[in-house]
């Protein structure tokens, strides 16, 4: 027989309203800044995270990339190329506690789309779907490019199999405008800019401005600038310098900043939504920096 009762809807089983990104985005940019921590800001350490979480995509595997967050698990948190990132991944957990409901792999490529902005890089238009993934997910270690070699082929090989081309190759490492390099992380040492948590077109014109020279010292083969020793290139830097193809695209950027900022944002927001099944109807976000 059928009830008659009338159907009591607990508040508590509501539809959740949707989460407000914005938000969330306001939550991760209020933890970027920390005098006490590197260069006085995480942003680079959080764009490195969302990078290397969404660069192990495989277009041909069709596995790999940014949605199941699996850096969350040994295997991958084990990986070389992630040495570090811990501490990001850690810090993120701060937003993550304020916004449970929020997936790891969104939290992370968010954290990146802030990190760009909120240190004066372009709008990176978001969407959110990912979802948080099992350890059977993990991807195979070595989808990440190796800094010390020093052929551009590597970083074709690498970056094709992403599904870039040289154009979104050469705009994407100029993040190195962001950050440095940490012996007790990668074995590298330093800045590429002298202005490690502005986002500019820095990479590019020190790359072709500088006599870079091989440095002396106790550690693996990396470049210095000749005059005042405080800058760093990568072997795998110097590429984009060598490399034919790749350096007419470091001379556009090196000159054009706009244009960078305009490539970056497009070949960035690729980048971390490769290996995502959006929803077809899925909202593109672009969010308020909150210093504009
Ligand atoms: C050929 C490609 C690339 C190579 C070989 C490479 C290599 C490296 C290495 C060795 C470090 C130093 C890590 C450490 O010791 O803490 C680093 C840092 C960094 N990379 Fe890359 N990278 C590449 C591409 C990219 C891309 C595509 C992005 C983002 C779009 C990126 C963003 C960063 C940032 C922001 C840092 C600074 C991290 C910090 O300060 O903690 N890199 N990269």
């Amino acid at each position: 027989m059928e009830s008659t009762l009338p159907v009591v809807v607990d508040a508590a089983e509501k539809p959740k309203e949707p989460l407000d990104y914005q938000k969330v985005y306001n939550a991760i940019a209020a933890i970027i800044e920390d005098e006490n921590y590197d260069d006085g800001s995480y942003g680079p350490v959080f764009l490195r995270l969302a990078w290397h979480a969404s660069g192990t995509y495989d277009i041909n595997a069709k596995d790999g990339g940014s949605n199941f967050a699996t850096m969350r698990f040994k295997p991958e948190a084990g990986h070389g190329a992630n040495a570090g990132l811990g501490i990001a991944r850690e810090r993120l957990n701060r937003v993550k506690d304020q916004f449970p409901e929020i997936s790891y792999g969104d939290l992370w490529t968010l954290a990146g789309v802030a990190a760009i902005q909120e240190l004066g890089g372009p709008i990176v238009k978001w969407r959110a779907g990912r979802i948080d993934g099992e350890e059977s997910h993990s991807p195979p270690d070595g989808r990440l490019p190796d800094a010390a070699r020093p052929d551009g082929q590597h970083s074709r090989d690498i970056f094709y199999k992403m599904g870039f081309n040289d154009q979104e190759i050469v705009a994407l490492l100029g993040a190195h405008a962001l950050g440095r390099c940490h012996k007790d992380r990668s074995g590298f040492d330093g800045p590429w800019t002298a202005s490690p948590t502005v986002f500019t077109n820095a990479f590019y014109t020190e790359l072709l401005g500088r006599k870079w020279v091989e440095r002396k010292w106790n550690g693996p083969k990396q470049f210095e600038d000749k005059e005042s020793k405080s800058l760093m290139m990568l072997p795998a830097d110097m590429a984009m310098a060598k490399d034919k193809e790749f350096r007419k695209w470091v001379e556009i950027y090196a000159k054009d900043s706009d244009k960078f900022f305009e490539d970056f944002a497009k070949a960035v927001q690729k980048l971390f939504e490769l290996g995502v099944k959006f929803e077809d109807n899925a909202k593109v976000y672009e969010f308020k920096p909150t210093n504009a």
